[in-house]
């Protein structure tokens, strides 16, 4: 098994000892380069499948947008790929309907129906789109505590 996980920088980075134990190949990745090699998950997963690693299946956990990438990636070369959907739970119970997203045409929920689907079914433009509904809401309530804070300072 050979794994590939990436981090904006070297503090960043966690369990690479147990990657490594769990794995035969492992390569580290980071946005800038402070540890591992400079660039993202996507960047070693093409290289290695260049190279010519043969692949039966790609899992893919992390932010909506990597496994976004790593699905397109795969499908071009055929590889079949399971993405969780972990990042998009809320309560886990099927209650808050936060996990909501569309695979294969379908509606369905990654906690009461995953949270791993097929990754070339998913439609990653829905479920990214959904988590930022409420984007310029939490950046205008983050910017009335900063505000806020700063008074209680002075
Ligand atoms: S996490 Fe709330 S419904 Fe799935």
């Amino acid at each position: 098994m050979h794994a590939i996980a990436g981090f904006r920088s070297q503090d960043l980075v966690i369990l690479e000892d147990e990657f490594k134990a769990a794995s035969s190949k492992f390569v580290l990745m980071t946005d800038d380069g402070t540890a591992g090699k400079k660039g993202l998950v996507t960047d070693a997963l093409k290289e290695l499948i260049e190279r010519g690693e043969k692949y039966d299946e790609v899992i893919t956990i992390g932010p909506l947008i990597m496994m976004k990438f790593v699905c397109a990636l795969t499908k071009q070369y055929g590889i079949k790929t399971v993405a969780s959907m972990n990042p998009i739970m809320i309560d886990g119970t099927g209650m808050c309907g936060c996990c909501r997203l569309t695979v294969g045409g379908k509606t369905v929920f990654a906690c009461v129906d995953g949270p791993d689907f097929d990754g070339h079914q998913i439609d990653f433009d829905e479920a990214m789109a959904r988590g930022d509904m409420y984007k310029s809401f939490e950046t205008k309530k983050r910017e009335e505590v900063c505000n806020l804070f700063k008074k209680e300072v002075q």
